[in-house]
Protein backbone atom coordinates (compact mmCIF):
# COMPACT_ATOMS: atom_id res chain seq x y z
CA UNK A 1 0.00 0.00 0.00
CA UNK A 2 1.31 3.58 -1.17
CA UNK A 3 1.60 5.91 1.74
CA UNK A 4 0.54 8.95 -0.91
CA UNK A 5 1.97 12.44 0.22
CA UNK A 6 -1.49 13.79 0.43
CA UNK A 7 -2.80 11.94 3.32
CA UNK A 8 0.58 13.17 5.25
CA UNK A 9 -0.87 16.21 4.32
CA UNK A 10 -3.92 15.68 6.01
CA UNK A 11 -2.39 14.53 8.91
CA UNK A 12 -0.48 17.74 9.52
CA UNK A 13 -3.64 19.33 9.53
CA UNK A 14 -5.59 17.40 11.62
CA UNK A 15 -5.80 17.85 15.88
CA UNK A 16 -2.70 16.22 17.92
CA UNK A 17 -4.86 13.42 19.68
CA UNK A 18 -6.50 12.66 16.36
CA UNK A 19 -3.49 12.69 14.25
CA UNK A 20 -2.07 10.04 16.62
CA UNK A 21 -4.51 7.38 15.93
CA UNK A 22 -4.81 7.79 12.16
CA UNK A 23 -1.20 7.94 11.61
CA UNK A 24 -0.98 5.00 13.94
CA UNK A 25 -3.05 2.81 11.50
CA UNK A 26 -1.72 3.91 8.57
CA UNK A 27 1.89 3.38 9.35
CA UNK A 28 0.42 0.15 10.41
CA UNK A 29 -1.55 -0.81 7.32
CA UNK A 30 0.95 0.28 5.53
CA UNK A 31 2.86 -2.70 6.61
CA UNK A 32 0.25 -5.10 6.95
CA UNK A 33 0.84 -8.00 4.13
CA UNK A 34 -3.21 -9.16 4.60
CA UNK A 35 -4.65 -5.71 3.42
CA UNK A 36 -7.39 -6.13 0.96
CA UNK A 37 -8.21 -2.56 0.82
CA UNK A 38 -6.50 0.76 -0.72
CA UNK A 39 -7.57 3.37 1.25
CA UNK A 40 -7.05 7.38 2.17
CA UNK A 41 -8.52 10.22 3.48
CA UNK A 42 -8.87 13.96 2.35
CA UNK A 43 -11.41 16.95 3.70
CA UNK A 44 -14.07 18.41 1.44
CA UNK A 45 -16.43 20.76 1.95
CA UNK A 46 -20.56 19.76 1.80
CA UNK A 47 -23.28 21.97 0.59
CA UNK A 48 -26.57 21.03 2.22
CA UNK A 49 -29.53 22.80 2.84
CA UNK A 50 -32.84 21.92 5.21
CA UNK A 51 -36.18 23.72 6.38
CA UNK A 52 -36.60 21.50 8.77
CA UNK A 53 -33.68 21.56 11.91
CA UNK A 54 -35.63 22.43 14.99
CA UNK A 55 -35.12 25.62 17.24
CA UNK A 56 -33.77 23.58 20.02
CA UNK A 57 -32.69 26.88 21.88
CA UNK A 58 -36.22 27.43 22.07
CA UNK A 59 -37.05 24.52 24.31
CA UNK A 60 -33.34 23.63 25.81
CA UNK A 61 -31.79 26.82 25.74
CA UNK A 62 -28.16 27.90 25.49
CA UNK A 63 -25.25 24.85 25.76
CA UNK A 64 -25.79 24.12 29.79
CA UNK A 65 -23.57 26.07 31.97
CA UNK A 66 -22.01 22.90 33.68
CA UNK A 67 -22.64 19.53 33.98
CA UNK A 68 -24.88 19.69 36.84
CA UNK A 69 -27.66 22.03 34.47
CA UNK A 70 -26.87 18.84 31.72
CA UNK A 71 -27.63 16.16 34.32
CA UNK A 72 -31.01 18.14 35.38
CA UNK A 73 -31.94 18.90 31.50
CA UNK A 74 -31.55 14.57 31.20
CA UNK A 75 -33.84 14.50 34.16
CA UNK A 76 -36.06 16.58 33.20
CA UNK A 77 -36.28 15.14 29.48
CA UNK A 78 -37.21 11.14 30.97
CA UNK A 79 -39.49 12.63 34.15
CA UNK A 80 -42.76 11.43 34.45
CA UNK A 81 -45.00 13.71 32.91
CA UNK A 82 -42.29 16.07 30.92
CA UNK A 83 -43.16 17.76 28.25
CA UNK A 84 -39.83 18.30 26.59
CA UNK A 85 -40.26 15.78 23.79
CA UNK A 86 -43.68 17.14 22.93
CA UNK A 87 -42.33 21.09 23.05
CA UNK A 88 -39.10 19.89 20.62
CA UNK A 89 -41.76 18.40 18.30
CA UNK A 90 -43.86 21.29 18.17
CA UNK A 91 -40.72 24.50 17.98
CA UNK A 92 -40.53 26.24 15.04
CA UNK A 93 -38.40 24.99 12.26
CA UNK A 94 -35.51 27.03 10.84
CA UNK A 95 -33.02 27.19 7.78
CA UNK A 96 -29.59 25.60 7.62
CA UNK A 97 -28.05 26.57 4.35
CA UNK A 98 -24.45 25.71 4.54
CA UNK A 99 -21.39 24.03 3.74
CA UNK A 100 -18.99 22.33 6.19
CA UNK A 101 -15.47 21.18 5.84
CA UNK A 102 -15.95 17.15 6.46
CA UNK A 103 -13.57 14.17 6.92
CA UNK A 104 -13.74 11.45 4.69
CA UNK A 105 -12.28 7.98 4.50
CA UNK A 106 -12.46 5.99 1.05
CA UNK A 107 -11.43 2.55 0.50
CA UNK A 108 -11.06 0.31 -2.35
CA UNK A 109 -10.44 -3.35 -3.04
CA UNK A 110 -6.43 -2.84 -4.34
CA UNK A 111 -6.18 -3.63 -8.25
CA UNK A 112 -9.51 -4.29 -9.11
CA UNK A 113 -12.82 -1.52 -9.96
CA UNK A 114 -15.14 -1.84 -7.15
CA UNK A 115 -18.37 -3.46 -7.73
CA UNK A 116 -20.24 -0.26 -5.95
CA UNK A 117 -19.53 1.76 -3.05
CA UNK A 118 -21.08 1.62 0.48
CA UNK A 119 -21.52 4.98 1.85
CA UNK A 120 -21.35 4.40 5.76
CA UNK A 121 -22.88 6.44 8.50
CA UNK A 122 -21.54 5.82 11.91
CA UNK A 123 -23.73 5.96 15.10
CA UNK A 124 -23.29 8.42 18.09
CA UNK A 125 -19.98 7.69 20.37
CA UNK A 126 -18.09 6.67 17.17
CA UNK A 127 -16.28 8.12 14.09
CA UNK A 128 -16.12 7.22 10.74
CA UNK A 129 -13.08 4.71 11.86
CA UNK A 130 -16.20 2.57 13.26
CA UNK A 131 -16.22 1.31 9.64
CA UNK A 132 -12.32 0.22 9.50
CA UNK A 133 -12.00 -0.60 13.22
CA UNK A 134 -8.10 -1.87 13.76
CA UNK A 135 -7.19 -3.94 17.06
CA UNK A 136 -4.01 -4.24 17.86
CA UNK A 137 -2.56 -5.97 14.41
CA UNK A 138 -6.07 -6.94 12.92
CA UNK A 139 -6.53 -5.54 9.94
CA UNK A 140 -9.41 -8.07 8.51
CA UNK A 141 -10.39 -9.42 11.68
CA UNK A 142 -13.03 -6.44 12.13
CA UNK A 143 -12.71 -3.84 9.56
CA UNK A 144 -15.75 -3.56 7.53
CA UNK A 145 -13.72 -1.28 5.47
CA UNK A 146 -11.18 -4.48 4.64
CA UNK A 147 -13.81 -7.03 4.33
CA UNK A 148 -16.01 -5.21 1.86
CA UNK A 149 -12.89 -4.66 -0.16
CA UNK A 150 -11.69 -8.31 0.35
CA UNK A 151 -15.86 -9.03 -1.28
CA UNK A 152 -14.95 -6.65 -4.26
CA UNK A 153 -16.66 -3.67 -2.81
CA UNK A 154 -15.38 0.65 -1.69
CA UNK A 155 -16.33 2.39 1.10
CA UNK A 156 -16.79 5.46 1.57
CA UNK A 157 -16.86 6.64 5.68
CA UNK A 158 -16.85 10.25 7.06
CA UNK A 159 -17.21 11.33 10.47
CA UNK A 160 -20.91 13.15 10.23
CA UNK A 161 -21.22 16.14 10.86
CA UNK A 162 -19.79 17.79 14.95
CA UNK A 163 -17.52 14.82 14.88
CA UNK A 164 -14.23 14.17 15.39
CA UNK A 165 -11.89 15.66 12.36
CA UNK A 166 -15.27 17.14 10.75
CA UNK A 167 -16.92 21.13 11.15
CA UNK A 168 -18.03 21.42 14.76
CA UNK A 169 -21.07 23.92 14.19
CA UNK A 170 -23.72 25.45 16.70
CA UNK A 171 -24.33 21.84 18.34
CA UNK A 172 -27.67 22.30 19.78
CA UNK A 173 -29.46 24.57 16.46
CA UNK A 174 -27.43 23.55 13.63
CA UNK A 175 -25.91 20.18 14.41
CA UNK A 176 -29.42 18.05 14.16
CA UNK A 177 -30.54 14.79 12.14
CA UNK A 178 -32.51 16.77 9.20
CA UNK A 179 -29.43 18.77 8.06
CA UNK A 180 -27.64 15.30 8.34
CA UNK A 181 -29.89 13.82 6.19
CA UNK A 182 -29.71 16.27 3.37
CA UNK A 183 -25.94 16.33 3.98
CA UNK A 184 -26.01 12.62 3.26
CA UNK A 185 -27.82 12.63 0.00
CA UNK A 186 -25.63 15.78 -1.31
CA UNK A 187 -23.17 13.25 -0.69
CA UNK A 188 -24.41 10.67 -2.34
CA UNK A 189 -25.38 13.07 -5.38
CA UNK A 190 -21.22 14.12 -5.43
CA UNK A 191 -20.82 10.07 -5.81
CA UNK A 192 -22.69 9.30 -8.88
CA UNK A 193 -21.97 12.61 -10.46
CA UNK A 194 -17.98 12.09 -9.88
CA UNK A 195 -17.57 15.52 -7.99
CA UNK A 196 -15.90 14.03 -4.37
CA UNK A 197 -12.27 14.76 -4.13
CA UNK A 198 -10.90 12.43 -6.99
CA UNK A 199 -12.92 9.32 -6.20
CA UNK A 200 -14.57 9.03 -9.69
CA UNK A 201 -17.85 8.35 -10.77
CA UNK A 202 -20.33 5.69 -8.94
CA UNK A 203 -23.44 4.38 -10.38
CA UNK A 204 -23.99 1.85 -7.39
CA UNK A 205 -24.33 3.09 -4.09
CA UNK A 206 -25.64 1.00 -0.77
CA UNK A 207 -26.42 3.34 2.22
CA UNK A 208 -24.83 1.41 5.27
CA UNK A 209 -25.53 3.21 8.67
CA UNK A 210 -25.11 2.01 12.71
CA UNK A 211 -27.67 3.19 15.30
CA UNK A 212 -28.25 7.22 14.69
CA UNK A 213 -26.64 6.66 11.19
CA UNK A 214 -29.33 4.12 10.61
CA UNK A 215 -31.63 6.31 11.71
CA UNK A 216 -30.29 9.04 9.50
CA UNK A 217 -30.02 6.53 6.38
CA UNK A 218 -33.97 5.89 6.75
CA UNK A 219 -34.37 9.40 6.71
CA UNK A 220 -32.48 9.89 3.26
CA UNK A 221 -35.07 7.17 1.94
CA UNK A 222 -37.68 9.28 2.38
CA UNK A 223 -36.59 12.58 1.19
CA UNK A 224 -34.83 11.17 -1.68
CA UNK A 225 -35.93 7.42 -2.19
CA UNK A 226 -33.51 7.23 -5.39
CA UNK A 227 -30.42 7.79 -2.97
CA UNK A 228 -29.06 4.53 -2.27
CA UNK A 229 -29.90 1.34 -4.37
CA UNK A 230 -30.10 -0.31 -1.13
CA UNK A 231 -29.86 0.16 2.46
CA UNK A 232 -28.24 -2.10 5.50
CA UNK A 233 -29.64 -0.75 8.83
CA UNK A 234 -27.34 -1.81 11.56
CA UNK A 235 -27.35 -2.13 15.21
CA UNK A 236 -31.33 -0.16 14.69
CA UNK A 237 -34.27 -1.75 15.02
CA UNK A 238 -38.10 0.68 15.34
CA UNK A 239 -38.61 -0.67 18.49
CA UNK A 240 -35.94 1.34 20.52
CA UNK A 241 -36.57 1.83 23.78
CA UNK A 242 -35.58 4.24 25.90
CA UNK A 243 -36.37 2.21 29.00
CA UNK A 244 -34.20 1.64 32.26
CA UNK A 245 -31.19 0.59 30.25
CA UNK A 246 -31.09 3.44 27.70
CA UNK A 247 -30.85 6.29 30.31
CA UNK A 248 -27.82 4.76 32.32
CA UNK A 249 -26.04 3.47 29.13
CA UNK A 250 -24.64 6.84 28.02
CA UNK A 251 -24.71 9.27 30.90
CA UNK A 252 -24.22 11.90 28.38
CA UNK A 253 -20.98 14.27 29.87
CA UNK A 254 -19.38 17.76 28.50
CA UNK A 255 -17.34 16.16 26.69
CA UNK A 256 -13.71 18.55 27.29
CA UNK A 257 -14.62 17.73 30.85
CA UNK A 258 -14.64 13.68 30.34
CA UNK A 259 -11.70 14.12 27.88
CA UNK A 260 -9.97 17.26 28.45
CA UNK A 261 -6.67 16.50 26.20
CA UNK A 262 -9.09 15.01 23.09
CA UNK A 263 -12.60 17.59 23.24
CA UNK A 264 -11.13 20.64 25.35
CA UNK A 265 -12.54 23.04 22.13
CA UNK A 266 -15.63 21.61 22.29
CA UNK A 267 -18.79 23.33 23.59
CA UNK A 268 -21.03 22.32 26.41
CA UNK A 269 -23.64 20.89 23.71
CA UNK A 270 -20.71 18.45 22.48
CA UNK A 271 -20.94 15.51 25.15
CA UNK A 272 -19.42 11.81 24.85
CA UNK A 273 -20.20 8.61 27.55
CA UNK A 274 -17.28 9.25 30.51
CA UNK A 275 -16.07 5.77 31.11
CA UNK A 276 -15.35 2.62 29.78
CA UNK A 277 -18.13 1.12 32.02
CA UNK A 278 -20.82 3.02 30.12
CA UNK A 279 -19.21 2.06 26.88
CA UNK A 280 -19.27 -1.43 27.50
CA UNK A 281 -23.25 -0.90 28.97
CA UNK A 282 -24.03 1.09 25.76
CA UNK A 283 -22.18 -1.08 23.18
CA UNK A 284 -20.64 -4.54 24.41
CA UNK A 285 -22.07 -7.78 25.05
CA UNK A 286 -19.10 -9.57 27.61
CA UNK A 287 -17.43 -12.17 26.75
CA UNK A 288 -17.70 -11.83 22.75
CA UNK A 289 -15.00 -9.34 23.04
CA UNK A 290 -11.39 -8.60 23.54
CA UNK A 291 -10.12 -6.24 25.94
CA UNK A 292 -8.25 -4.70 23.20
CA UNK A 293 -11.59 -4.17 21.30
CA UNK A 294 -12.92 -2.17 24.48
CA UNK A 295 -10.07 -0.38 24.73
CA UNK A 296 -9.53 1.24 21.42
CA UNK A 297 -13.64 1.51 21.08
CA UNK A 298 -13.07 3.77 24.38
CA UNK A 299 -9.88 5.36 23.13
CA UNK A 300 -11.44 6.26 19.60
CA UNK A 301 -14.74 7.31 20.18
CA UNK A 302 -16.21 10.27 19.40
CA UNK A 303 -18.46 13.07 20.36
CA UNK A 304 -22.12 13.55 20.00
CA UNK A 305 -24.41 16.90 20.06
CA UNK A 306 -27.51 18.00 21.90
CA UNK A 307 -28.92 18.98 18.91
CA UNK A 308 -28.08 15.14 17.46
CA UNK A 309 -29.71 13.70 20.82
CA UNK A 310 -33.05 15.52 20.60
CA UNK A 311 -33.73 15.36 17.14
CA UNK A 312 -32.38 11.70 16.22
CA UNK A 313 -36.38 10.24 16.74
CA UNK A 314 -37.16 12.62 13.71
CA UNK A 315 -36.80 10.46 10.87
CA UNK A 316 -39.10 7.65 12.35
CA UNK A 317 -42.17 10.02 11.57
CA UNK A 318 -41.37 10.89 7.67
CA UNK A 319 -42.95 9.23 4.99
CA UNK A 320 -41.46 6.78 3.25
CA UNK A 321 -44.02 5.42 0.75
CA UNK A 322 -42.01 6.57 -2.03
CA UNK A 323 -39.10 3.91 -0.94
CA UNK A 324 -39.14 0.79 -3.05
CA UNK A 325 -35.28 -0.43 -3.07
CA UNK A 326 -34.21 -3.18 -0.61
CA UNK A 327 -33.90 -3.00 3.01
CA UNK A 328 -31.47 -5.49 5.24
CA UNK A 329 -31.62 -4.64 8.89
CA UNK A 330 -28.93 -6.35 11.29
CA UNK A 331 -28.51 -6.25 14.96
CA UNK A 332 -26.62 -7.98 17.96
CA UNK A 333 -28.83 -9.81 19.65
CA UNK A 334 -28.08 -8.45 22.79
CA UNK A 335 -28.34 -4.52 21.50
CA UNK A 336 -29.59 -2.82 24.30
CA UNK A 337 -31.26 0.22 23.17
CA UNK A 338 -32.74 -1.26 20.03
CA UNK A 339 -33.82 -4.67 21.67
CA UNK A 340 -34.02 -4.03 25.34
CA UNK A 341 -30.84 -6.33 24.93
CA UNK A 342 -32.84 -9.11 23.34
CA UNK A 343 -34.01 -8.82 20.43
CA UNK A 344 -35.54 -12.92 20.56
CA UNK A 345 -38.10 -11.11 22.75
CA UNK A 346 -41.12 -9.61 20.27
CA UNK A 347 -44.93 -9.69 20.33
CA UNK A 348 -44.99 -10.68 16.50
CA UNK A 349 -46.02 -14.40 15.59
CA UNK A 350 -42.54 -16.56 15.14
CA UNK A 351 -40.14 -16.95 13.67
CA UNK A 352 -40.37 -12.66 13.59
CA UNK A 353 -37.54 -10.56 16.28
CA UNK A 354 -38.07 -7.61 17.00
CA UNK A 355 -36.32 -6.42 14.08
CA UNK A 356 -39.15 -7.56 12.04
CA UNK A 357 -41.38 -4.23 13.63
CA UNK A 358 -38.68 -2.33 11.38
CA UNK A 359 -40.86 -3.20 8.31
CA UNK A 360 -43.57 -1.04 9.22
CA UNK A 361 -41.03 1.98 8.37
CA UNK A 362 -40.76 0.51 4.55
CA UNK A 363 -44.54 -0.03 3.23
CA UNK A 364 -43.67 0.01 -0.25
CA UNK A 365 -40.76 -2.64 0.24
CA UNK A 366 -40.77 -5.88 -1.31
CA UNK A 367 -37.00 -7.04 -0.38
CA UNK A 368 -37.00 -6.49 3.79
CA UNK A 369 -34.74 -8.82 5.09
CA UNK A 370 -33.77 -8.94 8.73
CA UNK A 371 -30.53 -10.27 10.48
CA UNK A 372 -29.76 -10.93 14.14
CA UNK A 373 -26.41 -11.58 15.60
CA UNK A 374 -26.20 -13.98 17.51
CA UNK A 375 -24.06 -13.31 21.09
CA UNK A 376 -23.29 -9.40 20.31
CA UNK A 377 -24.26 -5.94 21.43
CA UNK A 378 -25.24 -2.73 20.16
CA UNK A 379 -21.31 -2.12 18.73
CA UNK A 380 -21.11 -5.26 16.09
CA UNK A 381 -17.95 -3.94 14.58
CA UNK A 382 -16.21 -4.30 17.62
CA UNK A 383 -17.03 -8.23 18.89
CA UNK A 384 -15.84 -11.50 17.36
CA UNK A 385 -18.42 -12.06 15.25
CA UNK A 386 -18.50 -9.07 13.34
CA UNK A 387 -16.66 -10.41 10.44
CA UNK A 388 -18.67 -13.91 9.96
CA UNK A 389 -21.66 -11.51 10.22
CA UNK A 390 -20.61 -9.51 7.63
CA UNK A 391 -20.60 -12.00 5.50
CA UNK A 392 -24.74 -11.81 5.78
CA UNK A 393 -24.14 -8.30 4.66
CA UNK A 394 -22.12 -9.50 1.18
CA UNK A 395 -24.45 -12.19 0.54
CA UNK A 396 -27.49 -10.27 1.33
CA UNK A 397 -26.24 -7.41 -1.49
CA UNK A 398 -24.73 -9.82 -3.79
CA UNK A 399 -28.01 -11.12 -4.37
CA UNK A 400 -29.57 -8.34 -5.16
CA UNK A 401 -27.38 -8.20 -8.88
CA UNK A 402 -27.08 -4.63 -8.52
C1 LIG B 1 -19.70 -15.95 22.91
O1 LIG B 1 -18.88 -16.24 24.01
C2 LIG B 1 -19.21 -17.46 24.64
C3 LIG B 1 -18.36 -17.60 25.91
O2 LIG B 1 -17.02 -17.49 25.58
C4 LIG B 1 -18.96 -18.62 23.66
O3 LIG B 1 -19.33 -19.83 24.26
C5 LIG B 1 -19.79 -18.38 22.43
O4 LIG B 1 -19.51 -19.38 21.47
C6 LIG B 1 -19.51 -17.00 21.83
N1 LIG B 1 -20.44 -16.79 20.74
C7 LIG B 1 -20.05 -16.66 19.48
C8 LIG B 1 -21.16 -16.49 18.47
O5 LIG B 1 -18.89 -16.65 19.12
C1 LIG C 1 -43.92 10.44 -3.75
O1 LIG C 1 -43.70 10.73 -5.11
C2 LIG C 1 -44.74 11.47 -5.73
C3 LIG C 1 -44.43 11.56 -7.22
O2 LIG C 1 -43.16 12.07 -7.42
C4 LIG C 1 -44.86 12.83 -5.07
O3 LIG C 1 -45.92 13.57 -5.64
C5 LIG C 1 -45.12 12.62 -3.56
O4 LIG C 1 -45.12 13.86 -2.90
C6 LIG C 1 -44.06 11.72 -2.95
N1 LIG C 1 -44.41 11.40 -1.57
C7 LIG C 1 -43.65 11.74 -0.53
C8 LIG C 1 -44.16 11.33 0.80
O5 LIG C 1 -42.59 12.33 -0.65
C1 LIG D 1 -40.52 -4.13 21.60
O1 LIG D 1 -39.67 -4.32 22.72
C2 LIG D 1 -40.32 -4.77 23.90
C3 LIG D 1 -39.26 -4.89 24.98
O2 LIG D 1 -38.74 -3.63 25.31
C4 LIG D 1 -40.97 -6.10 23.65
O3 LIG D 1 -41.65 -6.53 24.81
C5 LIG D 1 -41.97 -5.95 22.50
O4 LIG D 1 -42.54 -7.20 22.19
C6 LIG D 1 -41.23 -5.43 21.28
N1 LIG D 1 -42.19 -5.21 20.19
C7 LIG D 1 -42.16 -5.93 19.07
C8 LIG D 1 -43.22 -5.62 18.04
O5 LIG D 1 -41.34 -6.80 18.87
C1 LIG E 1 -28.95 -17.72 17.53
O1 LIG E 1 -29.53 -17.83 18.81
C2 LIG E 1 -30.88 -18.29 18.75
C3 LIG E 1 -31.49 -18.15 20.15
O2 LIG E 1 -30.57 -18.52 21.13
C4 LIG E 1 -30.88 -19.72 18.23
O3 LIG E 1 -32.20 -20.20 18.17
C5 LIG E 1 -30.26 -19.71 16.83
O4 LIG E 1 -30.15 -21.03 16.35
C6 LIG E 1 -28.89 -19.07 16.85
N1 LIG E 1 -28.46 -18.89 15.47
C7 LIG E 1 -27.28 -19.28 15.05
C8 LIG E 1 -26.95 -19.00 13.62
O5 LIG E 1 -26.46 -19.84 15.78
Amino acid sequence: MILHSAILLCLLTIGRANADIVSGKLQKRQIDPSAQASCRNFYADIYAETKSNVDLRSVIGRPPENQQALNELFLSTYAVGSTITQRISSAPHIEVKEAYSIYFEYCEPSGTTPKGIYQTHHGLVATADYWNVQVDDSVGVYSFAENAAANGWATLSYDRLGVGRSAHPDGTNIVQIPYEIEQSVGIARALREGTLGDLGRFDTIVGVGHSYGSGLVTGVTSISPTTFDAIILTGYSSNATDGPIGIIQFQPTISSLAYPERFSSNPNDYVITPTQTNDQLGFFHYPNYTREAIETFTRTKGEFTLGQRYTRGIPATLNRDNYTSPVLVFTGENDGIYCTANCYITSLPPPATQLDKTRELFPSVENFQTFVVNDTGHGINFHTTAREAYRKIFEFVDGLGL
